[in-house]
């Protein structure tokens, strides 16, 4: 039972994490917030869709976190989606509910190899023009957030695992260099901004890390305006003690900000069709979740420490189903909005 877990008297629910049931300790709106637990930011990214139409989701992310990330819409193709088009309406309903209910708010991200429009992966001029291209875009975008976007993460993924440059877009018509740019460009438009790198893979491979470090170092000694690394930390419930602390140490060790940017933990490695999630699971990814929080609150110094965001808040809106093809429930609450273990286990990690 889960509910031994707590020491106040929680009213008791029968929650259904995929067929079994089990009682979830409930709390009435005065008696938790996530974030109030923690000593560093805690957020979650949010879908537009959700904030709009279901108002329980945006009674969770109000009453629970205190930092806010788009899911989409800040990406190119939502806010960029023609060469003289840009849309700001649902980026700016984000705007105007982190100023309504007073949530920092994090922008994700200036420049991907993915989430690109047709007309720029089409796009056809010369490297001016892919360059008037690319910084047209990310100076509109920061400087029409200026002051409502606490920060950025101004170039995503620009690694593989192996650490090597992805090719992209970007690097093919631009060269390597072009991700000094985009962080000058940035930091032009928006000189208060906090500036991140954000990728994934830092609990898993060296080789990005020793990659990242690189970027890092060379960013600095040439005064390129970096402020943070941003871990997305995409992760499995089996993944190690060893693992996650060498993520920490490597983000320590760059003396920038830290942010883990898109927390999940997914159960489901086999991907298995119909996946039922048993408590076992459930426990053994509360456990993946204390650990992070708890390695994150050890290994980083308390300036460093930007937050750390789930990547969304309940399973029924996790983007891995879809992206691993098969089910999967690694958010800390489930479909209905209950707290799983997970959420509880945050909180110890943060103590
Ligand atoms: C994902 C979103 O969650 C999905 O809704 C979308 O279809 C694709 O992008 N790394 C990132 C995020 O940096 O932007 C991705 O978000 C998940 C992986």
């Amino acid at each position: 039972m889960f509910c031994i877990f707590w020491t106040a008297a929680p009213q008791m629910v029968s929650a259904s994490v995929g067929t079994i049931s089990f009682p979830v300790p409930q709390f009435s709106a005065a008696d938790t917030n996530l974030y109030q637990y923690l000593p560093f930011p805690m957020g979650a990214s949010v879908g537009i869709g959700r904030m709009k139409n279901n108002a329980k989701y945006s009674e969770v992310v109000s009453k629970e976190f205190n930092s806010i990330t788009a899911e989409n819409v800040m990406k190119f193709r939502a806010l960029h989606p023609a060469e003289n088009t840009f849309n700001w309406a649902d980026a700016d309903y984000l705007v105007d509910f982190a100023q309504k209910n007073g949530k920092r708010l994090h922008g994700h991200t200036l420049n991907w190899y993915q989430y690109l429009p047709a007309w720029v992966t089409n796009f056809s001029g010369d490297s001016i023009a892919w360059e008037n291209m690319l910084k047209t875009h990310i100076q509109t975008v920061v400087a029409h957030f200026k002051g409502k976007v606490t920060s950025w993460d101004v170039v995503n993924e620009y690694f593989n695992d192996d650490g090597t440059i992805r090719p992209s877009v970007w690097v093919k018509n631009l060269g390597p260099d072009y991700i000094a740019r985009c962080f000058q460009y940035a930091h032009e438009a928006d000189p208060d901004a906090i500036l991140f790198y954000n990728d994934y893979g830092h609990e898993y491979s060296s080789a990005k890390r020793t990659a990242i470090a690189n970027l890092v170092n060379s960013f600095k000694t040439r005064g390129v305006p970096i402020h943070g690394v941003g871990m997305q930390f995409h992760m499995t419930h089996t993944q190690s003690d060893a693992n996650i602390n060498a993520a920490m140490a490597f983000a320590a060790g760059t003396g920038l900000k830290v942010h883990i940017s898109e927390l999940d933990v997914r159960v489901n490695v086999n991907k298995v069709k119909h996946l039922i999630f048993t408590d076992a699971m459930a426990l053994q990814q509360a456990d993946r979740f204390r650990f992070v929080v708890k390695a994150y609150n050890t290994a980083i110094p308390k300036a460093q420490q930007f937050g750390i965001t789930t990547w969304n808040v309940g399973d029924a809106d996790s983007w891995v189903p879809s992206w691993q093809g098969a089910p999967d429930y690694p958010l800390p609450f489930d479909a209905n909005y209950l707290r799983k273990p997970a959420y509880k286990a945050i909180i110890e990690g943060g103590k």
